[in-house]
């Protein structure tokens, strides 16, 4: 669904990602793991038009998707959920939802996606009125979650989403990853936590110091042996 070809993309005349390719496969959930400083956010912003690629390709369903603004992600049925949940704190839980559906085609569908995000995080129906700010962490990052699938994106983009969070909030987050792509939805999934990326993924890519260090099938993936290359500097 989603192919990048000799990336390479950086800041300014910093290089970070060296002549990068991947593969993401239609209704299957790649994860993209790696220490930190590998390069897995800069490659995601360098998908969304966030960055400028300085060699390289990205096409999607076999169409030229770099030069694309990311203004215009929404319309080819992509979102991403940043790192660090970003949401707008001083608005309601509500306010946040409606705002991911901004695109003209989206809001008229604002009522049933919302309702949607409602039946599958009903922490967030109980918080509706409650302003962002005021959420727990995983409260913050099941509506960071759920705003991003207000344009009911076919492909979903999701950076770090377990960071900082409690155990139980990690379950409950891998459960409705499951469900998301039990639901057909094509999901690229940043993660540290090896372990719970690789459980629920099709197929994991390990990033290193900018490259790709390793591409498997998950069931082939020898956790041991992927954390030896991990931590090989
Ligand atoms: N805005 C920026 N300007 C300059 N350099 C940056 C910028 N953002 C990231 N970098 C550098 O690019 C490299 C890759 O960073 P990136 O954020 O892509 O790593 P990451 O794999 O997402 O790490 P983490 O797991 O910590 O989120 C790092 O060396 C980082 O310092
Ligand atoms: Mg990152």
């Amino acid at each position: 669904m989603l192919e990048i070809t000799n990336l390479r993309a950086g800041y300014g005349g910093i290089n970070v990602l060296w002549d990068v390719s991947l593969n993401f496969a239609r209704g299957q959930l790649t994860t993209i793991i790696g220490p930190n400083g590998a390069g897995k956010t800069t490659l995601l912003r360098a998908i969304m038009g966030l960055l400028p690629l300085s060699q390289g390709s990205v096409h999607l369903n076999g169409a030229r998707l770099d030069g694309t603004p990311t203004w215009k992600m929404a319309d080819v049925s992509m979102a991403m959920i940043p790192e660090g949940r970003m949401v707008f704190r001083d608005m309601s839980v509500e306010e946040n939802l409606i705002l991911g559906a901004f695109a003209p085609q989206h809001r008229v569908q604002v009522k049933d996606n919302i309702a949607r995000s409602y039946t599958m995080f009903p922490r967030l129906r109980e918080r509706r009125s409650q302003l962002a700010g005021s959420l727990s962490g995983g409260e913050a990052q099941m509506l960071a979650m759920a705003r991003g699938l207000m344009s009911d994106p076919s492909l979903l983009i999701i950076d770090e989403p377990s960071l900082g969070l409690a155990p139980v909030v990690v379950n409950e987050l891998f459960e409705i990853l499951t469900q998301l792509k039990q639901g057909g939805r094509t999901i690229i999934l940043v993660e540290q936590n090896t372990h719970r990326a690789v459980g629920v993924a099709d197929h994991v890519y390990l990033m290193q110091s900018g490259k790709v260090a390793l591409s498997q099938a998950a069931d082939q993936v020898n956790l041991d042996q992927l954390h030896d290359l991990y931590f090989a500097r």
